[in-house]
């Protein structure tokens, strides 16, 4: 049996996603960002209802739950975490209660924020993400009036999640004839680069795996990184799946202002991005392409850009 079907069996995560997403090549961009050969893993296509990256974790968060549970979570109020959770909990017949904080508004975060008022079952907004934990602690309160709870981290930062990011490095390779020199995919709560890392490590493919932060380092970091990489690896020990130890991330500051602040930088990447027929949002998916912008401080050639932004 295939490896990832071994792990579906054991794990059995809920279906969500249209695997594999397309990998498809961009030389056009790749001529003007200066790198030999540059692939995009459309993860933005992952589910036509949405949630781009965050989909393959959500198959393993909310799998294997009563009818009816209610999902609690946070994040932004731009969050694709906390909309594709409400999204997909809403289409497997749960509901969703959500803590959130404002964040700056873009056309994109407005966007995710409409999108979320019509999808979850409450909001509870934070002035700040500072006091983002008392509107946690709210939004559990109110979604027990509701029903069987369940805690999802915010940005779904969980080890069954990053299982099915592990899931999509699995993927990639079936996808190209060789290994890409550099992955490049934004870094937030790291769910997704410690799949990848994982994933790199298990194929043995020498793989450097770039996240550009683009939160805090309070929630963007390498130790939790890693951490979240070793606890999906003992998960899947304990399913029979011994894997090696995973590779660590290179982490690059992508944040600019703050999270959710656009940068100079990203704005030029969503315009690049959008000559060639992409579109970006600016708190992740425009400040890790500015990374592949500042020609000569990366040397990389073969490239795989992580594209992770589903437009609501
Ligand atoms: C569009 C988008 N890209 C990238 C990320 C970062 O993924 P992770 O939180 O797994 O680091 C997120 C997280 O919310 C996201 O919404």
């Amino acid at each position: 049996m295939l490896l990832s079907e071994k792990i579906r069996a054991a794990l059995a995560p809920c279906r969500l996603g249209q695997w594999p997403t397309p990998l498809e090549p961009a030389p056009a961009l790749a001529r003007a960002l200066g790198v030999a050969a540059l692939y995009l893993k459309r993860e933005d296509r992952a589910s036509a209802r949405g949630g781009g990256n965050k989909v393959r974790g959500l198959e393993f968060l909310l799998a294997g739950v009563p009818p009816g549970t209610v999902f609690v979570t946070a994040g932004g109020t731009g969050s694709t975490h906390c909309l594709g959770t409400a999204v997909h909990a809403a289409a497997l017949g749960h509901r969703t209660v959500l803590a959130q904080f404002r964040q700056p508004d873009t056309a994109e975060s407005r966007a995710v924020a409409a999108a979320c008022a019509r999808r979850a079952a409450l909001i509870v907004h934070a002035r700040g993400p500072a006091t983002l934990p008392l509107a946690v602690l709210a939004a559990w309160r109110r979604a027990g009036t509701l029903g069987v709870r369940r805690w999802i981290p915010g940005g779904g930062a969980h080890p069954r999640a990053v299982v099915g990011q592990f899931l999509a490095g699995l993927e990639l390779a079936a996808q190209v004839a060789e290994p890409p020199d550099t992955i490049v995919l934004p870094l937030g709560t790291g769910g997704t680069a410690a799949g990848l890392g994982l994933a790199v490590a298990a194929l043995g493919w020498g793989t450097r795996v770039v996240g550009v932060r683009v939160a805090p380092r309070l929630v963007a970091n390498g130790w939790r990184t890693m951490r979240l990489a070793r606890a999906a690896r003992h998960l899947l020990a304990d399913q029979g799946v011994r894997l090696p130890a995973p590779r660590s991330p290179e982490i690059v500051n992508g944040l600019g202002p703050g999270y959710g602040h656009p940068t100079p930088e990203g704005e030029a990447a969503c315009r690049l991005a959008a000559e060639h027929g992409l579109t970006l949002d600016p708190t992740y998916g425009a400040k890790a392409l500015a990374l592949l912008m500042e020609r000569g401080t990366w040397n990389v050639q073969r490239v795989v850009f992580w594209h992770t932004f589903a437009v609501p």
